[in-house]
């Protein structure tokens, strides 16, 4: 049995999450590697049904603490019922966003103090981190442009574009704390040079067995 893998995927608006997770999943699919490929906040009918509440606009403010503590509700009951399942089975998991969309939204793009979420994160996960983080990373105006124009905005989208420019700036922050997880890919490039630099990434993994 292969050794499962932790591969989560992060970014601001519209750096193009969807598109890649996909290729990432068919190229492993390709090698025989069976994957879970799942999301955050979401991946349990539970945990989606929070995502509806985090993404929907209310008549009431959202208390930023609330919107921190619905992010791991949702995270707990997807590492118990899917995340932690599939690693065990030496599935391969991606992920598309994690704790580390926490640290860049509710941390960066809120301001709630990251030894909270760094308190939340060691209570809930335990020692759970990702083996790999691809960050997408692309400037604010271009991914904004990119999420206007894929219809509705929810409640993050509606944000303004300092908030945007705060979670660029706390995901790059934390690339460079931890540049042995992380891989920050330059999103505004095209489509196939990002796709040569995931795959790049991807082989070095594989060779580590
Ligand atoms: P997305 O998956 O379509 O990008 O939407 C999820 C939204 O939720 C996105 O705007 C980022 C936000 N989010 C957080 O604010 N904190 C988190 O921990 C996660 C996982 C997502």
């Amino acid at each position: 049995m292969t050794k499962g893998r932790f591969i989560t995927l992060e970014g601001g608006e519209g750096v193009g999450k969807t598109t890649n997770l996909s290729f990432l999943e068919q190229m492993l699919t390709a090698q025989g590697i069976y994957v879970v490929k799942t999301r955050e906040p979401g991946g349990t009918p539970l945990a989606e049904k929070i995502r509806q509440l985090l993404l929907e606009t209310h008549d009431e403010a959202v208390d930023p603490m609330a919107e921190l503590l619905m992010m791991f509700a949702a995270r707990a009951q997807h590492i118990r019922h899917v995340i932690k399942p599939a690693l065990a089975r030496g599935d391969w998991v991606l992920c598309d966003r994690f704790t580390d969309a926490t640290y860049a939204y509710q941390g960066g793009g809120r301001g709630m103090a990251m030894d909270k979420i760094a308190w939340l994160e060691r209570a809930v996960q335990g020692d759970l981190r990702p083996d790999l983080t691809l960050l997408l990373d692309a400037p604010v105006q271009i991914g904004m442009v990119r999420a206007k124009g894929r219809g509705e905005l929810d409640r993050f989208e509606q944000e303004r574009y300092d908030f945007f420019e705060k979670v660029r700036q706390a995901y790059l922050n934390r690339a460079q704390q931890q540049p042995e997880r992380f891989v920050v890919i330059d999103a505004s490039q095209p489509l196939d040079e990002v796709q040569r630099a995931i795959k790049s990434r991807i082989d070095s993994l594989m060779a580590d067995g």
